[in-house]
């Protein structure tokens, strides 16, 4: 015998008098439970267990409708009706002196079907009948038959079945409830079972480390989990995926060797564009796709480093390039600007540090001017990187970012020939999303044009790609404002990085 403690205290109860049928309310006393709950439940693992039979019995409570209470306080339509008929002389019993005594005219009509249904009948206009006796008999019959309900609901099988089925092809006069009660009784086998076997242990629902110590879990029974149980949601906090995104980035190019690198979001045209040797005409560097400022609305820059932007830009100075030609504009070249690319960090790094061999990676955010929609924004991030060294090359490049695509989950990667005005080669880099080829951003090894003069004469692999585009992958999005949009409920179900 495999019961639990609620079926056990049950049955114990039920032994007291084995052959009794009990009724919830008996049940509840007998057992000390204060809550239904607990008999259904125990009632029915009994009854699995063939100790007990559970019985039901639907009854069907009958009460008054909106229009039977009406029909309680003002009497049933056919009442009144036949209390005025009986009040005026033979020729005034017609609908028109019913109507000018003040009789409600839609009650009128209806009025007299139900009186036609009792006998009543109309002759040339006026109303004509026989058993005066018999047709108030019924009418007192159907009062008394309200009446019976005015108090509380009455069980429909006690009551007149002729009569409920009348009033309830009348609208709004019944209503009715139907309910099921249960009865327990103990089967033979139920009734056999020895008392002194049903000992109630304790459950034990979590275990605590006094119970360890006390060794009083020895012995006791363990409640079981129910792991189908429903249970709340977890709302506790988490990190914004794309803040989880770009942590995972950053351990991915540490592990790499890579150190982090970052630097101000206001930033001059000339480090952000000049320095990358991209030509003060460059369309991209007009007011409809950069952010300029106001304030401040210049952003310095040393005069070592102009005059050797200038003198590359107009002539190539001694890289070997003939330069962009034209005259170099060093006010347009400190003009304060919020960056549109994270290249300004690696190439400032280099600055810096010109003859120390580094790889480093930065993640940042960066401005451009563009039109809001599923796919762009104007703020965005990117994740930058170089590698700046005695022997960098293009297939080094090219096998560090397949590393890092493959370690993010993306093992296929491919180059495409591209073009950028400091990178030369220069390749697109796309990686393989559900059969499709998707592009991720532009690499390549800086000119000479950039590299001298940084300071440097190191070949530079150099590589920036969008990392909205990468989210949008990862967490399954297909529109990039859903990740800035203070939707908690949708961030949460966001998948965990
Ligand atoms: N700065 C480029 C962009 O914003 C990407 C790039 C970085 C290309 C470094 C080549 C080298 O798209």
């Amino acid at each position: 015998m495999d019961l639990g403690n609620n079926e056990r205290r049950m049955l114990k109860a039920m032994l007291s008098k084995p052959n009794q049928e009990w009724s919830l309310e008996q049940l509840l006393s007998v057992t000390g439970w204060n809550d239904q709950v607990h008999v259904a439940g125990a009632g029915k693992g009994l009854q699995e267990e063939g100790m007990v039979e559970v019985k039901e019995t639907t009854s069907r409570l009958v009460s008054l409708g909106e229009e039977g209470n009406k029909a309680y306080e003002n009497g049933l339509l056919e009442s009144r009706l036949w209390d005025w008929i009986r009040s005026v002389e033979e020729d005034q019993r017609n609908m028109g002196s019913l109507i000018s005594s003040g009789f409600d005219r839609k009650e009128s009509g209806p009025g007299i079907g139900i009186l036609k249904g009792l006998g009543v009948e109309i002759v040339s206009g006026n109303l004509v009948f026989s058993d005066e006796e018999e047709i108030t008999k019924e009418i007192a019959r159907r009062t008394d038959f309200i009446k019976s309900l005015s108090n509380s609901p009455v069980e429909a099988s006690t009551m007149d079945e002729g009569l409920i089925s009348h009033f309830s092809s009348r609208s709004g006069l019944l209503e009715f409830e139907e309910t099921t009660t249960r009865t327990w009784k103990l089967t033979k086998s139920g009734s056999s079972v020895d008392k002194s076997e049903l000992i109630e242990s304790q459950m034990i629902g979590e275990l605590t480390p006094e119970m360890l110590q006390t060794d009083s879990w020895m012995g006791a029974e363990f409640k079981p989990f129910d792991v189908q149980a429903p249970a709340p949601t977890p709302t506790g906090g988490r990190r914004h995926p794309m803040q989880s995104l770009i942590e995972r980035i950053r351990s991915v190019f540490l592990e790499m060797g890579f150190s982090e690198i970052d630097g101000d979001y206001i930033q001059s045209a000339g480090w952000n564009m000049d320095s990358l040797f991209i030509p003060q005409s460059h369309p991209a560097r007009t007011m409809q796709d950069t952010f300029y400022l106001d304030q401040p609305e210049k952003v310095e820059i040393e005069d070592s480093y102009l005059d050797l932007w200038a003198r590359v830009h107009e002539h190539g100075h001694d890289t070997g390039s003939r330069g962009w030609g034209g005259e170099f504009d060093k006010d347009e070249s400190q003009k304060a600007l919020l960056r549109t690319h994270t290249t300004v960090n690696t190439v400032r790094h280099i600055a810096e540090n010109p003859s120390q061999p580094s790889r480093v990676f930065g993640i940042g955010r960066v401005f451009r001017q563009e039109t809001i929609d599923r796919t762009h924004m104007p703020e965005f991030h990117q994740i930058e990187g170089i590698i700046h060294e005695p022997d960098a090359s293009l297939p080094m490049l090219i096998s560090t970012l397949k590393t890092f695509y493959a370690k993010m989950g993306y093992p296929d990667v491919r180059v495409r020939p591209a073009y950028f005005p400091y990178t030369e080669p220069s390749a697109e880099v796309d990686i393989l999303w559900k059969g499709e080829w998707l592009e991720l951003g532009g690499s390549g090894i800086f000119r000479p044009e950039v590299t001298e003069p940084l300071g440097t004469e190191w070949p530079v692999c150099a590589w920036g790609m969008g990392l909205e585009r990468l989210a949008m992958l990862i967490l399954g999005l297909d529109d990039i404002r859903q990740l800035y949009q203070p939707d908690l409920e949708r961030l949460r179900k966001m998948p965990l990085l």
